[in-house]
């Protein structure tokens, strides 16, 4: 059932230097809700070697406030689970798994550009898309792993079945699964619709991914809140055989939360499908409006959020002149499906600029910390969530 249209939209992250190109090979970008799992899903699903290549632009190790979450998790991971190998899905460019001694631990990437920057940290990599062929040959190779971590991975995933039967291969009967992924209940709060595109197929309640791990006979024995990417869940999984973890309360809790919610009813996302186009004829008017005084605006944060953003509201260069980023990848590109080109960020991007739309909300704070220089000499700073507004 499709409750949220966010209209034309280009694959998040194909950066190109072409503008004809950038403009091209839209899709039509809708949501829906399975009532049998309660699951969230974008409708139209792109196969993995689409998206992940070997030109993707995303590296996790940019932002000093995820350095220093995985950092801390793997930490705390070493102290409690005492961990002896240790497999991460979808380790980016190694910025969780350089944590821990190279010896224990394997990755799995599957964009060779970025896999290639991990080789430098000697980490033991594979570049292949998680399925069961590789994971027989990891387990051929390595044999079973006591901790499986994943961040930001399962739910770019289309074949949820292969994905949590792939795991089942390679985890010990004692094992750890660790998930991490952005959590629903607070982008259906913070109606953050622009967690929705094409990487993200899914967005997982936890109701909804303790029935397909039901499934796979696994069991989430505790959850944490996290605030990265805008409100992440972190589980803590295990085989359902495996007796001897205990189920923490937050498990209760956290359902407990998402059924106050209503996140099993349809009609809370028809509710949120109003609450997304009340956002965007917000955000329109505020930009706008900012524009008839003859102000400037840029965008800070080529995130593939912000892509859905400008695409939806249909901002072109003439409402957001341009956005900068710290990703070389993106540099002298355009945002995708758009006109607006990404700059290079620099220590003084920001001067001479009235307004930025800050496209990374996600980092706020370490952003508004980053730049409180320009924000004390008048510098204004524009966001859509929870609802669009001068910061
Ligand atoms: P992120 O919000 O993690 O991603 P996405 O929506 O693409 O999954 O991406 C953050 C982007 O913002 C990334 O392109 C790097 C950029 N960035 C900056 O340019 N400066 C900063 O200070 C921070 C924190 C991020």
């Amino acid at each position: 059932m499709i409750f949220l249209n966010l209209g034309h939209q280009p694959l998040a992250n194909n950066y190109t230097n072409k503008k004809e190109l950038s403009k091209k090979k839209k899709y039509i970008l809708t949501v829906q809700y399975q009532k049998k799992n309660n699951l969230i899903s974008i409708k139209k699903k792109f196969k993995s070697k689409i998206m992940f290549n070997n030109k993707y632009p995303y590296r996790s190790s940019l932002s000093k406030t995820m350095r220093k979450n995985f950092k801390d998790l793997a930490k705390n991971l070493i102290n409690k689970f005492h961990p002896k190998k240790i497999l991460e899905i979808g380790c980016n460019d190694g910025v969780f798994l350089k944590n821990f001694n190279s010896q224990v631990t394997v990755g799995v990437e599957p964009c060779k550009n970025i896999a290639d920057l991990i080789k430098l940290k000697k980490i033991n990599v594979h570049k292949n898309y998680w399925d069961l062929k590789l994971a027989n040959k990891i387990k051929n190779k390595h044999g079973k792993f006591d901790l499986i971590y994943s961040a930001n991975t399962i739910t770019h995933i289309k074949d949820l079945d292969i994905v949590f039967r792939s795991i089942n291969q390679v985890l010990s009967e004692e094992g750890i699964l660790v998930i991490e992924d952005p959590s629903l209940l607070e982008c259906i709060k913070n109606v953050s619709y622009d967690q929705f595109y094409n990487e993200h197929i899914y967005v997982f309640s936890l109701i909804s991914l303790q029935k397909i791990l039901k499934k796979h006979k696994l069991e989430i024995f505790k959850v944490e809140n996290l605030n990265v990417h805008g409100g992440s869940n972190r589980y803590y999984i295990k085989k359902s055989m495996n007796k001897k973890i205990r189920i923490n309360h937050s498990v209760k809790q956290n359902k407990i939360k998402e059924l106050k919610y209503k996140l099993d009813k349809f009609i809370t996302y028809r509710k949120f499908g109003k609450n997304v186009k009340e956002s965007k004829r917000k955000l329109k008017k505020l930009i706008l409006d900012i524009k008839n005084k003859k102000k400037s605006i840029i965008g800070y944060g080529a995130t593939a959020k912000s892509v859905t953003v400008m695409n939806y509201c249909g901002f072109k260069s003439d409402e957001i002149n341009y956005f900068v980023d710290t990703t070389p990848e993106k540099k002298n590109k355009y945002l995708p499906g758009t006109n607006i080109i990404v700059k290079k960020y620099k220590i003084n991007s920001l001067k001479n600029i009235d307004y930025v739309y800050l496209g990374a909300w996600n980092f706020k704070n370490e952003i508004l910390n980053k730049e409180r220089k320009y924000i004390k000499k008048g510098l204004k700073f524009i966001t859509h969530v929870p609802y669009p507004r001068i910061i």
